[in-house]
């Protein structure tokens, strides 16, 4: 895949890093066009201005919070945009219930194009661990979007990264991943429990002697 990579922050050089590795074409653009550079060159990759990397890559990872994607370039129309983005840590993280969510937000804004959200549940530390080892551990992820064929192109961009995908449909779920991610983020940072706070949905077989009976669940 041509992937352009937007914003070139932690999360931006660590997924362009890998998908390059991986054999994806990846593009870098950045507001420092000199650490584009830099990432371009390290990792094997092409480089360009917001609205050059936008133009020419079908596949675009949006790592830029807080930035709405006019500021960078006009043309968006038909892009794949995966968005990975989390709200600002609030002061005590005291996390407040919200009313809609940044994936949401960022599909209002750009219309034309279809966004996914996914990779906003993983500390970027974990996937310098590399696809293999991510495998063997067996790391689940989780994203949503409205369209399949969009999802199709981040369930094998996850695999690439040595995770497991996860569907967990339309784009309107997006404020559950923001919110698990916030809740994992309250274990990382604040609490300092590091990578060991991962999720992982585990199916238990169901019991024996007991049936559910028609309720309120
Ligand atoms: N770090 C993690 O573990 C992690 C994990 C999951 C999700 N996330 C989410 O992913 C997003 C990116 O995280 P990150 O760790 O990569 O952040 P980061 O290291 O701060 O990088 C974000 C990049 O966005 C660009 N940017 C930020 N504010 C901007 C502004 N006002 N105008 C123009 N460009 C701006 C900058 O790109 P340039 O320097 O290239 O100009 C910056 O380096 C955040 O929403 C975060 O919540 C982070």
């Amino acid at each position: 895949m041509k992937i352009g990579i937007l914003g070139c922050g932690n999360m931006g050089a660590t997924l362009g890093k890998f998908w390059a590795e991986a054999g994806h074409e990846v593009w870098f653009a950045s507001g420092l066009p000199e650490k584009a550079a830099a990432l371009a060159l390290e990792n094997q990759c092409g480089h360009g201005t917001y609205p050059e990397v936008v133009e020419q890559c079908p596949v675009l990872l949006y790592s830029l919070r807080g930035v709405e994607p006019q500021q960078l370039c006009s043309g968006w129309s038909g892009k794949t945009v995966i968005d990975c983005n989390q709200p600002d840590l609030p002061l005590g993280f005291e996390f407040k219930p919200r009313e809609t969510s940044l994936a949401q937000q960022l599909a209002e804004a750009i219309p034309l194009c279809q966004v996914v959200k996914a990779f906003c549940l993983h500390p970027v530390e974990l996937f310098h661990h590399g696809a293999d080892t991510l495998r063997s551990w067996g790391v689940q992820t989780f994203f949503c979007g409205d369209s399949p064929d969009d999802k199709d192109k981040v369930r094998l961009l996850a695999q690439d990264l040595g995770l497991l995908p996860f569907d967990c449909g339309p784009l309107s779920r997006a404020y559950l991943l923001e919110a698990q991610a916030d809740f994992w983020r309250l274990f990382q940072l604040h609490q300092g429990q590091q990578l060991v706070s991962q999720f992982q949905l585990v199916g238990y077989p169901e019991p024996v002697h007991f049936t559910r009976k028609p309720g309120r669940y």
